[in-house]
């Protein structure tokens, strides 16, 4: 093609479908039902969708009832209508596999398909995403359906790619605890540890005279007297999440041999959830595709929070799920699947996007590494549990207040092009998100306010305040692409992660931490040296005690490196013995006065920080934007509060970012003469952002 010979190279997904132009197709497009639309619509819709400029639509996956009305007797002929009329109007069409949602007949005829939740109890038919994903059975069906599908679309035009299943992470109790689950726990334990000698050594089964004689002994962790073994419970949540992936696998095995020209994802929600081990869902898919509704999310918040929440907390909290999306696939650009149009919400909802926020939030994505953006959904239903789950289209089909804003967003990422859009994302810095320590800290979080993932999404905020870039990496990725590396609360810590940071200090990099560091081997059980274990020396620490706090009250007063106000301690303190390490910080009451909170060690060309304190937000900014700086991380330029500036590269071209998350004008201090590709104007020493305004510099 064209662009490849200019040496452009297109992932999979851009070579399925090329338009009549040859030109790559981007994917830029709405989830659209036309399983809920009267046929009489297709034509106009997909012709209005056109309009719009929109390349493709995500069908069908909540369409089994449709599609096999009865077992084994499958109905695609309205689907292949919908399809041709849709690539009439040169709509292409990612196809979903729909077991998320199984026809009642299924329900009725395989009753065992369903979870059962952790209290033990057995889900029902009704909603959604309540299946057991060990169940033999409803796989066979899913891949039966899915199957069934895929031999019908394999050759069929304008069909472009698949999303198997939908939202695998939002599974109605996050966790099954049936027989066939207890089955298929102990079959993959008997695999993992091979001998119960090995399994019970791991998980220190002689505490409670729980030592298993047989694999078809072990539990799965329900309700019983008293807490599960944590070797135990850690491993069922590793297993859980196997079984989403294995379950998943099964279908793309299929649509790989069937349908190999076509790429294949799945849709999901990825941080906060930490359900699904998405490392390993997304491994063999084309590309990761995450669902997006900032204002459902920042509404979600509220309920929480039953109060206010500070203004920066959705835009960073959403750029954090963008930075992991894109980091799942070592830095490779994502899709959104599911953008959000309008109102949001089941039973309650999320009011209208204010004007330039669906824009805004659609930039924000690419901002972050996004190649494709659908939207969700083209017209609003008028039945079902989603009513007010607003779309493009209103209830009466006219064009809501997202429409313009939306055909608007589409044009501009077209007129950024390809290129852009697959361009790498530009981080010095990396957040390193691990599962085993979320869900080793839900088990045992030893405060009952300490979230991992709340600590987590705390140190993303703080640090992203500084526009420097963060790729949220897993515990066991390489180090050396940055100049500094925060871990919060690495509380299960494995011999090899161990040695990756001891390297990566070594190397002149700078690894930031704080309280819980190294006290879980991998199987859950503590380590038998004195604390942060096999990072002491690293660290150049001892943890001389760990403190969860309840009701005194403990304060830290920072070194000159820190300057500033003394800090509030929230929920914990390790009192930190130095053994060469610097101290940078020091607890201000009680009897752990004057001792160390905060350490900074020098070792080999590198440096390791230990905040031993859970500080106070206002206080951890401070201290992780100044080691960023001390890292030697560098913001492109400043931007003033409540702008968010992010950089893509691709070769030496750049494009900087900017987005004003306010909803009043900003002026910002350009360092050079720039132009904004989206309005084709140059700037120079300063450039306006209107309220929700957006810029693309370069
Ligand atoms: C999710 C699901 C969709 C729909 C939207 C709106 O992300 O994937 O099926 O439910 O949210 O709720
Ligand atoms: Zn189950």
């Amino acid at each position: 093609m064209v662009l490849s010979a200019a040496g452009i190279r297109f992932p999979i997904w851009a070579q399925a479908g090329t338009s009549v132009a040859g030109a790559a197709r981007l994917l830029l497009g709405v989830d659209y039902y036309p399983d809920q639309t009267p046929e009489a619509l297709w034509e106009e819709d997909s012709r209005m969708m056109a309009e719009v400029g929109f390349t493709n639509v995500r069908i069908a996956e909540f369409a089994w009832a449709l599609m096999e009305p009865a077992e084994g007797k499958f109905d695609f002929a309205w689907l292949r209508r919908a399809v041709e009329i849709l690539h009439k109007h040169n709509i292409s069409v990612i196809l979903g596999t729909p077991s998320a949602a199984p026809p009642p007949w299924l329900m009725v005829r395989y009753p065992d398909v369903v979870e059962v939740n952790a209290q033990g109890e057995r889900l029902h038919p009704g909603g959604r995403r309540f299946t057991c994903p060990t169940n033999q059975v409803y796989r066979r069906l899913s891949l039966s359906i899915a199957n069934a599908m895929a031999r019908e679309f394999a050759d069929t035009t304008g069909v472009i790619g698949w999303q198997i299943d939908n939202e695998l992470t939002l599974s109605s109790s996050q966790r099954c605890y049936c027989n066939f689950c207890q089955a298929g726990f102990q079959a993959w334990l008997r695999s993992k540890y091979g001998s119960l000698d090995n399994l019970n050594k791991s998980w220190g089964t002689v505490f409670w005279s729980q030592t298993y004689t047989d694999f078809s002994q072990i539990p799965v962790p329900l309700p019983s007297g008293g807490d599960p073994n944590p070797g135990l419970a850690l491993d069922y949540d590793r297993y859980q999440s196997y079984a989403n992936v294995s379950f998943q696998e099964e279908q793309l095995v299929m649509l790989r041999k069937t349908c190999p020209h076509h790429f294949v994802t799945t849709n999901n929600v990825g941080l906060p959830l930490d359900t699904i081990d998405l490392r390993s869902l997304y491994e063999k898919l084309d590309f990761v595709a995450f669902d997006n509704y900032p204002g459902f999310f920042e509404m979600l918040l509220h309920q929480e929070a039953n109060g206010p929440i500070s203004p920066d907390t959705i835009p960073a909290n959403i750029a954090l799920g963008h930075d992991f999306a894109r980091s799942i696939k070592g830095g490779k650009p994502f899709m959104i699947m599911e953008e959000q149009s309008g109102k949001a919400g089941q039973r309650t909802f999320s009011p209208q996007p204010e004007k330039g926020q669906v824009r805004l939030w659609t930039h924000q994505a690419v901002a972050h590494g996004a190649m494709g953006v659908n939207y969700f959904r083209w017209d609003t239903a008028t039945f079902g549990a989603e009513e007010y789950w607003h779309g493009i289209l209103n209830h009466d089909r006219s064009k809501s207040p997202g429409y313009v804003e939306i055909k608007q967003a589409v044009g501009e990422l077209k007129a950024l092009g390809p290129e852009v859009l697959n361009s790498n994302y530009a981080a010095d810095a990396a957040l390193v998100f691990d599962y085993d320590c979320s869900w080793a800290v839900k088990i045992q979080p030893g405060h009952h306010a300490l979230s991992y993932m709340a600590q987590v999404t705390s140190w993303y905020g703080a640090i992203s305040a500084s526009h420097t870039g963060i790729d949220v990496i897993a515990p066991g990725a390489d180090l050396a692409p940055y100049k500094i590396v925060f871990a919060p609360v690495v509380y299960v810590l494995s011999e090899a992660q161990a040695s990756k940071i001891k390297s990566f200090v070594q190397g002149g990099g700078m690894f930031v931490t704080n309280f819980r560091l190294g006290v879980k081997t991998e199987s859950s059980q503590i380590v038998r040296t004195p604390l942060p274990g096999p990072l002491r020396d690293v660290m150049g620490v001892t943890v001389a005690d760990y403190v969860p706090i309840y009701s005194a009250k403990q304060g830290v007063k920072f070194s000159s490196a820190f300057a500033g106000p003394d800090g509030q301690c929230g929920i914990w303190a390790d009192i930190l013995q130095p053994s060469g390490a610097e101290v940078l910080g020091s607890y201000t009451s009680g009897e752990h006065a004057g001792e160390a909170a905060i350490t900074m060690n020098s070792f080999g060309k590198g440096k390791a920080v230990y905040i031993g304190a859970d500080l106070d937000a206002g206080s951890l900014s401070r201290v992780l934007r100044t080691l960023s700086a001390m890292s030697g991380v560098k913001q492109p330029f400043d931007v003033p509060p409540g702008v968010e500036l992010t950089l893509r590269k691709s070769g030496d071209k750049q494009w900087i970012f900017l987005l004003n998350h306010t909803s009043v004008a900003q002026t910002v201090s350009i360092p050079k003469p720039l132009t904004d590709l989206l309005t084709k104007e140059a700037y120079s020493g300063t450039i306006e952002l209107r309220g929700y305004g957006v810029r693309v510099l370069s």
